[in-house]
């Protein structure tokens, strides 16, 4: 870290984990299970599950929103639609003044949106320039096993990899990450991920904000905390090993502190939590409503309005917000605040300043859409086959492992197939959460509908079509799975979206037959 950045707050929070690793030294381990099971459970000697506060930036000091780019790709001869991603390793400016190693995809850091439309052909090619093994997963694209990038479909270093599939989700906001075997939360912390977005070719587009980077924005989400020469520090904790990794610094789109020239008139926001276990709780500073008109699935048949909205990791939601009643030179900011276990006390930070300072575009919506062409809710019809996967947490096998996380008490072997589909057949999946902190729950490969929650009807912004849904700490969610239109013997992954407790194991794999 250069002398221009001595005075950045990069080195208090490692203080705060250093008193916190030393606080477990004498701590029996047994205390971890009960902060676990009690739901909310704070102080008492449970430091080393304590939140990792996040620094709140101020906007004298901010940087410019990075914008994601948008690649449509290439159309080629057959009317496949082509994407090419490197695997790279760069040096970027997460903090301002502080060089960090990084990797992205065709750049430094993060990737490009790939655009993909609905009922196309499609190929992506992921070259993977990196000194290590990697994967690229599709994270809610309807693909056939062997294409999704899971940890069976690796690519070696100095070698390439092509996904052909043809697109079948409806428009969506999607995203893509490496998923290999043990490293997917150090190999996304480094930096890769990106977003892909589902379009189709009439579509509801002209309802809504629609041009990219202008009134249609994506903001990703990432917490990181860093070493003193600047570098990403990812030698987990025993907290990052119970509630999954936490860094101290809020970055949106892979910038810390930044500010978005926003334009004077309805904007759409497509928020992606990409945080490896930080749960994020978002309002405006202002109070005005956050209009969610879509989540992972795609659309919702009407707006919700929200004064907050909570994502867990792995979570879309697109929002429509009304800057048009504010004056040019205005500013506000999008606030985060921590929402997970024992996260209650958290303090709320300005995660992204919006200045209004240009005029409206030209054809801007000027009121909220009533309806919108929905992703449909699946139902579950008489006599489907029922299953049942209890997400348990408890001490690890070896000595100082600290916690092991498992489903159905077993945990990941990729050698192990846990359960089979019969293709296309629809079921009744039932998960319940015997440890105390919500786990976000992913399923690849399949379309599906939350039936309850708690044993409650579930809200109207969890209808639709979910890929990525929180099981409350001691709670329940029922699902409509509709499974795979392909039989495979390559399995798909169903697992936790706290990527540590994914590598630590709390992961299962099916196949389709
Ligand atoms: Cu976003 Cu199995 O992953
Ligand atoms: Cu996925
Ligand atoms: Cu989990």
């Amino acid at each position: 870290m250069n002398a221009s950045t001595s005075n950045t707050p990069a080195l208090y929070p490692r203080r705060s984990l250093l008193r916190g690793v030393a606080g477990l030294a004498g701590l029996v381990l047994t205390p971890l299970l009960s902060t676990l099971s009690a739901c909310g459970g704070r102080g008492n000697g449970m430091g080393t599950m304590s939140p990792t506060p996040l620094i709140n930036p101020n906007l004298a000091s901010a940087r410019p929103l990075p914008i994601v780019p948008l690649a449509t790709g290439t159309v080629d001869g057959t009317g496949t639609r082509r994407h090419s991603l490197s695997a790279q390793a760069g040096t970027s400016q997460l903090v301002s003044g502080v060089n960090t190693s990084t990797w992205g995809y065709n750049g430094a850091l993060l990737g490009p949106a790939l655009l993909l439309r609905q009922g196309e052909a499609t190929a992506l090619t992921v070259q993977n320039t990196l000194a290590e093994t990697t994967t690229a997963h599709w994270h809610g694209l309807l693909v056939p096993a062997d294409m999704d990038g899971g940890p069976h479909q690796e690519i070696l270093a100095g070698s390439s990899w092509t996904a052909a599939f043809t697109v079948s989700n409806a428009p969506s906001t999607c995203w893509y990450h490496p998923h290999t075997h043990g490293a997917t939360g150090r190999q996304v912390i480094q930096g890769l991920g990106g977003l892909l977005i589902i379009e189709d070719s009439a579509s509801a587009q002209a309802l809504l904000p629609h041009v990219w980077g202008v009134d249609d924005v994506a903001l990703v989400f990432q917490d990181r905390r860093f070493n003193a020469d600047g570098s990403i520090d990812y030698a987990l904790t025993q907290a990052d090993k119970g509630r999954g990794y936490q860094g101290d610094h809020l970055l949106v789109n892979g910038c810390h502190n930044p500010v978005w020239q926003a334009p004077q008139q309805w904007v759409r926001l497509r928020l992606l939590n990409a945080c490896n276990a930080r749960f994020l709780s978002l309002r405006l500073s202002n109070s005005a409503p956050l209009h969610q008109i879509a989540n992972e699935g795609g659309l919702l048949a009407s707006p919700v309005t929200r004064s907050s909205l909570m994502l867990a990791p792995g979570e879309r939601a697109e929002v429509l917000v009304d800057l048009s009643g504010l004056s040019l030179g205005q500013s506000l900011s999008l606030n985060a605040r921590s929402s997970g276990m024992m996260d209650s006390g958290s303090v709320e930070v300005s995660a992204l300043f919006l200045s209004v300072n240009q005029a409206a575009q030209a054809g801007a919506i000027t009121a909220l859409p009533t309806t919108l062409p929905a992703t449909p809710t699946l139902s579950a019809p008489a006599g489907a086959i029922r299953r049942a996967f209890s997400l348990d947490g408890g001490m690890g096998g070896g000595m100082g492992s600290g916690m092991s996380f498992t489903i159905n008490g077993a945990p990941f072997n990729i050698a192990r197939t846990d359960f089979s589909l019969t293709a296309n057949a629809t079921e009744v999946w039932t998960f319940t959460n015997t440890t105390g902190m919500g786990h976000p729950i992913h399923v690849h490969g399949v379309r599906m509908s939350l039936l309850s929650r708690n044993g409650a009807p579930v809200a109207a912004q969890e209808q639709g079509q979910r890929d990525t849904f929180v099981v409350d700490g001691n709670g329940s969610v029922e699902v409509v799975v509709q499974a795979p239109a392909a039989a495979s013997a390559m399995p798909f992954m169903l697992h936790c979206h706290i990527l540590e407790h994914e590598d630590a194991g709390m992961m299962l794999q099916f196949v389709a037959v």
